[in-house]
C-alpha cells in the first residue's frame, strides 16, 4: 500500500502547503477521501470559533477500526500490527498480525457488550503498557463508547475526580503493572478510587503482574473468564458501530492553569484524518518498517501515534511495557536491536537521562536499522540533539523535532523526515493546513521573522479538540477567548530568519515536568490539603534532566516540627492526590509569600529565585511587604 497523501519532496510539501491555506476543504476534502467510510460527508468543515463550534466531515459515517483494521487484512492481514515487548528481557515478546488484532479486539468488544457498555458510554482504561491496553482501546472505539484512559502514575483521588467528571460507568484495568523494578498495584488504586464513585457498575480485570486484589462480587469479572463467556458463544464477529466523524472517540484529561484538569474530546472522524496524515508525513512511514513510539498510551503521544495514526495507516507499532533505564540503561538500544526498529520517536528528558549513562551502554548494540528519529514533549537542548543524531542515529537519521498537545490532536509544526530540514532545537515548520501566527499581550499580530510571540493558529485542522467534556464554555475561555478569532497555544515562540518556529515553554502556569503537564495551581491544592499549611506557590525551575523541576514555597503552622520529616509528608501528600508523577522536588518553608497589596503573588519573583536569580527580580515596589523577598532569598534550597 502507498499512500495517496504521502509528501515525497520539499516541492510537494511547499505546494501541498499553499494548497493547504488557499482552500482548505478541498485540500482537507481530498485526504480524508483515501479512508474507508460508510458514507461520505455532508460537508467539510464548519466553525466558529466565536461560539466555539468546529465541525470537520460532518454527516459522514465510519467507525475508526474499520480503518485501523478490517480494511487491512485483504492486504496485511498476516502482517505484524503490534510488536510487544515486555518490561522483563527474558520474557518472551508478542506479535500480533493484523488478522490476530482484528480478533481479538473483536473478542473484547463483545466482552464489552456483555457486560453492558453501550454507544456513548464512557469507559475508563487503566492498565500497564500490555497489547490488551491497545485491544480494549479499539474495542471501544469498535462499538462507539469513549474511552478515557488514565495513565498508571495518577493516584486513586485523581482516578475518582475523572470517573466523576466523566461519569464513566465502566472501568478495565490489571490487577497491576511492571515498571522496571516496581510494581504498581493498579486494581488497589482502582479499589479507593471506586470508594467514591457509587456509579461505576463494572469493573473488568486482566491479569497481568498476580498481585493479591480484591474482587467485589457484583461489580468486579475477570478479561479471562470473560473472554472465555464470548468464545463459548461461538461467534466473534462484531460488527462496527456506525458512527457520525463528529460523534466522540476518546476523552483524556490534561492540565491546564486552574486546579481542575480538563477532559479534551475529540471525535472520530478529523482525529483519524489528521493522526494518519502526520503520521505518515512527519515520519515518512514506509509499508513494513517498525515504529517504535516509546510514549505511554495513557498520554496523547501514545493514542495519537502508537495505536490509531500506525495502525489506520497499516504500520507495525511496537509496545514496550518497561523503562529505558532497566534492567539497565543499553534496555531501550536492545529493544531497538532486537526488533530492528526502523523510527524511533521519544522525549527529550529520556535522551538527557540516557545521555548521562555515556556510551558504554551502547557497546554491541546494532542501531542500524534506525532510518528516522523523533523528539516530543518539550524544548530539545542542542546538547540532547547532538548526543540522539550522533550516538544514536549516527548521522544518518534525520530527527523530527514535533511540536503538538493533547488539545490538536497530533504534530502540528516538525520537519518532516528527509524533506525538509531539521534544526537544532526548532520544531520548524507546520504542517500542512497549520497556520501559525505570534501574536503580543495586546492581540496584535507580530509579522515578519525574528520574532518572539505567543503562539496562536489561525484556523482550524482537522484535529483540533471539539470541546472540554461537560463544560464548553472552559473550552471557549481556555482556548478562544484570549485572542480574537485564534486558537491559543499557551506556548511562548520564536520564529526566525527562514520562518523556522522554535517552541520557548509555557506562557501559562503550567509545567512540563520530564514531557509531562502539570499545573501549578493543581499541586499547590494538593500541598494545601496537608493540615499543617497555610498557603503555597509552586512554580517550575530549570532542571537538567527532567526539563522543568517542581519549586514549592510553603507557609507552615508549626515551625517547631522538623523540617524535614514536614517536607516528607508535603511530598507523600501530593502523591496521594495527585500522583508520583507531581512529587514537587524542592520545597521551602516559608513565613509569607512576596504579594501586591490587591493580594496577588508574584510569582515572576518566586520564579526567579527558583532558577537561582537574585540579583535582577525586577520590581518590588509594589509588593505589600518587600522584606520577604530577602527571608525568601536566603531561605532558597
Ligand atoms: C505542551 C503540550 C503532544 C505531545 C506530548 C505533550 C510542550 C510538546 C514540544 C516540542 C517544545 C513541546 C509544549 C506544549 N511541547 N512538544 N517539540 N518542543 N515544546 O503533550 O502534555 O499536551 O503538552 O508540551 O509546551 O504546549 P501535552
Amino acid at each position: 500500500m502507498s499512500y495517496p497523501f504521502q509528501i515525497t519532496s520539499p516541492e510537494a510539501y511547499k505546494s501541498a502547503y499553499e494548497k493547504s491555506i488557499k482552500d482548505p476543504e478541498a485540500f482537507w476534502s481530498e485526504i480524508a477521501s483515501s479512508f474507508f467510510w460508510r458514507k461520505r460527508w455532508d460537508k467539510v468543515l464548519n466553525w466558529d470559533f466565536k461560539e466555539p463550534k468546529i465541525e470537520w466531515f460532518k454527516g459522514g459515517k465510519l467507525n475508526i477500526t474499520e480503518n485501523c483494521l478490517d480494511r487491512h487484512l485483504g492486504t496485511l492481514g498476516n502482517k505484524p500490527a503490534i510488536i510487544w515487548e515486555s518490561n522483563d528481557p527474558e520474557e518472551h515478546h508478542r506479535v500480533f498480525t493484523y488478522r490476530d488484532l482484528y480478533n481479538k479486539v473483536l473478542q473484547f468488544a463483545n466482552v464489552l457488550k456483555n457486560n453492558g457498555v453501550k454507544k456513548g458510554d464512557r469507559v475508563c482504561l487503566y492498565m500497564g503498557m500490555i497489547p490488551e491496553l491497545a485491544i480494549a482501546t479499539l474495542a471501544c472505539a469498535r462499538i462507539g463508547a469513549v474511552h478515557s484512559v488514565i495513565f498508571g502514575g495518577f493516584s486513586a483521588q485523581s482516578i475518582a475526580d475523572r470517573l466523576q467528571d466523566a461519569q464513566a460507568g465502566f472501568i478495565v484495568t490489571c490487577d497491576g503493572a511492571f515498571r522496571g523494578n516496581k510494581e504498581i498495584a493498579l486494581k488497589t488504586v482502582i479499589d479507593d478510587a471506586l470508594v467514591q464513585c457509587k456509579f461505576v457498575k463494572r469493573v473488568i480485570v486482566l491479569m497481568r503482574t498476580r498481585t493479591p486484589i480484591s474482587m467485589i462480587k457484583g461489580r468486579d469479572v475477570w478479561w479471562e473468564d470473560e473472554i472465555k463467556k464470548v468464545e463459548t458463544m461461538g461467534n466473534p464477529d462484531c460488527p462496527a458501530e456506525e458512527m457520525d466523524a463528529e460523534d466522540s472517540l476518546f476523552i483524556l484529561y490534561t492540565s491546564g492553569s486552574t486546579g481542575k484538569p480538563k477532559g479534551v474530546v475529540h471525535t472520530v472522524g478529523g482525529y483519524m484524518v489528521y493522526t494518519t496524515y502526520s503520521f505518515v508525513n512527519v515520519f515518512q512511514y514506509q509499508i513494513g518498517d517498525v515504529h517504535f513510539c516509546t510514549a505511554d498510551i495513557g498520554w496523547i503521544t501514545g493514542h495519537s501515534y502508537i495505536v490509531y495514526g500506525p495502525l489506520c495507516a497499516g504500520a507495525t507499532t511496537l509496545i514496550f511495557e518497561g523503562i529505558p533505564t532497566w534492567p539497565d540503561a543499553g534496555r531501550l538500544w536492545d529493544v531497538v536491536d532486537k526488533h530492528k526498529v526502523n523510527i524511533l520517536y521519544t522525549a527529550p528528558t529520556a535522551i538527557r537521562s540516557l545521555m548521562g549513562f555515556g556510551n558504554e551502554p551502547l557497546i554491541g548494540k546494532d542501531l542500524s536499522s534506525l532510518k528516522v528519529l523523533g523528539s516530543v514533549g518539550e524544548p530539545i537542548n542542542e546538547e540532547a540533539w547532538h548526543w540522539f543524531d550522533e550516538k544514536i542515529g549516527k548521522k544518518k537519521c534525520p530527527i523530527v523535532d514535533t511540536w503538538w498537545q493533547t488539545e490538536t490532536g497530533g504534530i502540528m509544526i516538525s520537519n518532516m523526515a528527509r524533506i525538509t530540514p531539521s534544526k537544532p532545537s526548532y520544531a520548524t515548520l507546520p504542517l500542512p493546513g497549520i497556520q501559525p501566527i505570534l501574536v503580543d499581550e495586546n492581540s496584535k499580530e507580530i509579522e515578519g521573522n525574528e520574532v518572539s510571540g505567543n503562539l496562536c493558529i489561525r484556523f482550524p485542522w482537522p484535529g483540533i479538540l471539539r470541546t472540554t467534556y461537560g463544560d464548553h464554555e472552559r473550552y471557549r475561555t481556555n482556548y478562544f477567548a484570549p485572542y480574537d478569532n485564534l486558537y491559543f497555544t499557551g506556548d511562548g515562540c520564536y520564529r526566525d530568519a527562514e520562518g523556522n518556529y522554535r517552541i520557548t515553554g509555557r506562557v501559562d502556569d503550567v509545567l512540563n515536568v520530564s514531557g509531562h503537564r502539570i499545573g501549578t495551581a493543581e499541586v499547590e491544592n494538593a500541598i494545601n490539603m496537608h493540615t499543617g499549611v497555610i498557603e503555597s506557590a509552586v512554580v517550575g525551575y530549570p532542571h537538567d534532566i527532567k526539563g522543568q523541576g517542581i519549586y514549592a514555597y510553603v507557609i507552615f503552622q508549626n515551625t517547631h516540627d522538623d523540617e524535614n520529616l514536614t517536607r516528607l509528608d508535603i511530598i507523600q501528600t501530593v502523591s496521594r492526590v495527585i500522583g508520583a508523577i507531581a512529587k514537587p522536588d524542592k520545597v521551602q518553608f516559608v513565613s509569607g509569600l512576596p504579594k501586591t497589596r490587591s493580594g496577588k503573588i508574584m510569582r515572576r519573583i518566586l520564579r526567579k529565585i527558583a532558577e537561582g536569580e537574585t540579583e535582577n527580580l525586577g520590581d518590588t515596589s509594589t509588593l505589600l511587604d518587600p522584606a520577604i523577598v530577602d527571608e525568601i532569598k536566603m531561605g532558597r534550597i
